[in-house]
């Protein structure tokens, strides 16, 4: 049996979406468990009837696999919900190295900065025009006092939720506006109602944003800032009903209700248009607990007065398996490959259960969903402080960021905003430091490839995604959503989650004289393939084949991908 014989073969097997390597991986298979079965050493006659054997076995599994058949097709002249460049939102909480290393040095650091801002981090986060960066925590921001962190003495403290280290204060407020400003990122603060009270957060605010010369507005002129700031959205706690001071749902209610009156935004730029948008806490999880959160705040929601209000409910998922974080970020197989993309899955069911929910109390969607902390969450790195959350990233995370981003697309009526936990250093980050090096990883790169779904608008599209299996894991093979950005052009993200396997694309185009088609893949050679400070560009994107032919478009995915691709008319 030659190689083209076996080629012939396969073709006349009805099996045109299989791949030949697919083919000949399948058939070494069957030939294998033939040889098993047989268990004797083989004559050349006993190895024409294994190859029979193999061939019978091929043509009893061609039906399954043309089941993994992927269709795409696209109607570009139907549209949804405009893609809220908020969902690419960051997270930087006083964690490990997230924020001390990972942005600040300092300004008598020999790393290269700003006012002690490292210059690599903020080009490296500029180029992924960072729509909002959540800070100070987290847990952190649960027991953080801003007066700490600001003036020329900084108090030291600890921090008792991350390693019990010291907490210098050295970034506070002026820094972070500084950060942001330096990024172009708007601010999205997280105020303590954990150990904190309405008036503590209430000064916080007045001394941002007064634009009258008030005490507060004095001192903060005094510490370098004499123009009010400007707070784009404020978070009324973090995950109250845990670190944030195990409260429960009614408990927190009355607290976010005084929130959300006294924590007042004055800056004068905010008062008719720009107004500050009030995120109250919202659910951690799925079940019972979770829902009779989410649906006692959309109830109060519903009657709420003049007096109170919020425009968003923080919904927190993590991808984890189980807790606590056991999963390898690094050195792992298939397995934990699909078993981490499974459930990552879940978000989608997630979104929809306290959608629902939302949906009963507002239908209007004038609230929405959140998703301000979500992402891979591992075992720390072996030799690292637990308490510091750190762990690699792989090509595996950007596949799960991919899927989630394109859930939350999919979700773009309601999911307005969301922060991947967290940018540096800490869980799936963007950026891993080692005081003078830098290293970006397979996420950042995903969140670069999809700056044209900012603000784009949602094009509804049919899949037929196939299937990818594993053991007892199922995946679907493809993911993919469309979008029409600023300008009116067609782009497309499609994921091959099959970490073996190509899958080729020809996607219907309707409403649309498509004329090319061009875009990028980001793939690695294994599920676990990473950046590192000596290899930092196994896992980086690069060109894709793609073209436009008889009203289709045609590419062809690599195996564990994404792919980004724009169709010119
Ligand atoms: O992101 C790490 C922690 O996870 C956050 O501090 C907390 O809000 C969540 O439990």
């Amino acid at each position: 049996m030659t190689t083209p014989d076996l080629k012939r073969l396969l073709s006349t097997m009805q099996a045109s979406e299989v791949s030949f390597a697919a083919g000949c991986r399948l058939f070494g298979r069957h030939f294998a468990l033939a040889s098993r079965l047989l268990n004797r050493r083989t004559s050349l006659a006993m190895r024409d009837v294994l190859v029979s054997l193999a061939l019978i076995g091929m043509v009893l599994t061609a039906p399954v696999m043309a089941a993994e058949k992927v269709e795409l097709s696209i109607d570009a002249s139907k549209t949804g919900a405009k893609i809220d460049r908020n969902i690419f939102g960051q997270f930087a909480e006083h964690l490990g190295h997230g924020v001390y290393d990972g942005i600040w040095v300092g300004p008598d650091s020999t790393i290269p900065n700003t006012r002690g801002i490292r210059n690599d981090v903020v080009a490296a986060l500029k180029s992924i025009q960072v729509p909002n960066v959540r800070w100070p925590g987290g847990c952190f921001a649960d027991e953080y006092h801003w007066r700490n962190g600001i003036g020329a003495q900084r108090t030291v403290t600890l921090n008792p939720n991350w390693g019990g280290v010291i907490e210098p204060n050295t970034f506070g407020t002026y820094e972070y506006m500084d950060f942001l400003n330096q990024i172009g990122a708007d601010a999205y603060l997280s105020v303590n109602v954990g150990s904190g009270t309405p008036q503590e957060a209430a000064e916080w605010m007045e001394y941002l944003t007064t634009a009258q010369p008030t005490t507060l507005a004095k001192e903060r002129a005094t510490n370098g800032h004499p123009a009010p700031y400007k707070v784009a959205y404020l978070g009324i706690g973090n995950e109250s009903w845990d670190c944030g001071g195990n409260m429960t749902p009614d408990y927190y209610l009355s607290q976010m209700k005084i929130y959300s009156h006294f924590v007042r935004n004055f800056n004068p730029a905010q008062q008719d248009r720009q107004q500050m948008l009030k995120i109250a806490v919202g659910p951690g999880g799925d079940g019972p607990r979770w829902t009779e959160w989410t649906e006692t705040v959309m109830k109060a929601y519903q009657q709420h007065t003049w007096s109170w209000d919020i425009n968003g409910l923080s919904m927190h998922s993590y991808t984890v398996v189980k807790w606590p974080p056991s999963y390898a970020s690094v050195g792992f197989g298939e397995t934990e490959y699909g078993q981490i993309l499974k459930s990552t899955l879940e978000m989608d069911g997630l979104i929809r259960k306290h959608s629902a929910i939302m949906d009963q109390y507002d239908p209007d969607k004038k609230v929405a969903l959140v998703v301000d902390e979500w992402g891979g969450w591992y075992a720390p790195l072996p030799g690292s402080n637990p308490g510091f959350l750190a762990q690699q990233n792989s090509i595996r995370d950007a596949i799960l960021a991919a899927l989630n981003l394109n859930i939350f697309a999919r979700h773009a009526d309601r999911v307005r905003m969301a922060n991947i936990a967290q940018m540096i250093n800490v869980l799936q980050a963007m950026i891993l430091t080692d005081k003078e090096k830098m290293v970006l990883t397979p996420t950042y790169y995903v969140f670069k490839m999809y700056l044209p779904f900012q603000d784009a608008t949602f094009v509804p599209l049919t899949l037929n995604a196939g299937q990818y299996t594993h053991g007892n894991i199922t995946l679907p093979r493809v993911d993919a959503i469309a979008a029409k950005d600023t300008t009116g052009k067609l782009w497309l993200e499609i994921t091959n989650l099959d970490p073996n396997e190509p899958v080729d694309i020809e996607a219907s185009l309707a409403g649309i004289t498509a004329k090319s088609a061009a875009g990028e893949t980001l793939t690695a050679p294994e599920v676990d393939s990473v950046n590192t400070f000596d290899a930092p560009n196994v896992v980086a994107p690069k060109p894709v084949s793609a073209r436009v032919q008889g009203g289709k478009l045609i590419l062809k995915l690599e195996p564990k991908s994404v792919t980004v691709v724009s169709v010119e008319q």
